[in-house]
């Protein structure tokens, strides 16, 4: 499973690069807003911070004007894919852009009906939201079992669309989307973080430590 940083804010992304292990980025309206830069801006820069998919969403609407603001996006760099939000005007969207070769990113996807209808369409990526399905629910396990839904109905029919695990809370979330078997999980800053630790980790290299310093 790859891991994509899910945030707009420069310092972050900047960080997460120098790990290594950081394959894109999403960003969405509210991220972009956090960022406190214009979404052209902020993609000019991390195109230069990670060299992977990077997802610029466009504003919802009719598919005409969302296949004209993703064109701009397309042209800034090769690596930019559009998030498309997940609407019948979406779906009509994501089919033309299909037709030109610009990648898709469908977002805001509850259900294995959206997920087929935006595969269909010719979607490069679908993002299941396991935290906000979660919260709707009320259960810990409603992302999980989207994201798993999601998977096994590509698989059955061949589709060849990514799945990009979203709307990640905490580390359990990265544990359910590898075990549902999702193609990427897109992580908070703060997840990314929580990542590296462990409890056991700590004791043990306390006592390493110690050990070390008494030779
Ligand atoms: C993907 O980029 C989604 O927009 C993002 O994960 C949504 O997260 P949220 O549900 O915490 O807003």
């Amino acid at each position: 499973m790859k891991l994509f940083a899910d945030t707009a804010i420069i310092s972050e992304i900047e960080e997460v690069s120098t790990w290594g292990i950081i394959s894109g980025v999403t960003t969405n309206p509210s991220l972009i807003a956090k960022s406190g830069i214009s979404l052209t801006d902020a993609i000019q820069k991390i195109v230069n911070l990670i060299d992977g998919p990077i997802s610029a969403e466009v504003q919802e609407g009719n598919a005409t004007d969302m296949v004209e603001e993703a064109k701009i996006y397309a042209k800034m760099h090769k690596n930019i894919v559009i998030k498309i939000p997940m609407t019948l005007e979406g779906v009509k969207a994501v089919k033309q852009l299909s037709t030109f070769g610009i990648k898709t990113n469908v977002t805001l996807v509850f259900s294995t009906s959206q997920a087929l209808m935006a595969a269909t369409a010719g979607a490069t990526y679908v993002s299941p939201f396991m935290g906000r399905i979660d919260d709707l629910t009320g259960r810990d396990d409603a992302g999980f079992e989207l994201v798993k839904a999601v998977k096994d109905m590509f698989k059955t029919y061949g589709f060849k669309t990514q799945i990009i695990a979203a709307s990640i809370r905490h580390n359990n979330h990265v544990d359910q989307a590898m075990k549902a078997g999702a193609d990427i999980a897109t992580i908070p800053f703060k997840v990314l973080n929580d990542m590296v630790k462990h409890e056991l980790t700590d004791r043990g290299l306390k006592i390493f430590r110690e050990a070390s310093q008494n030779k």
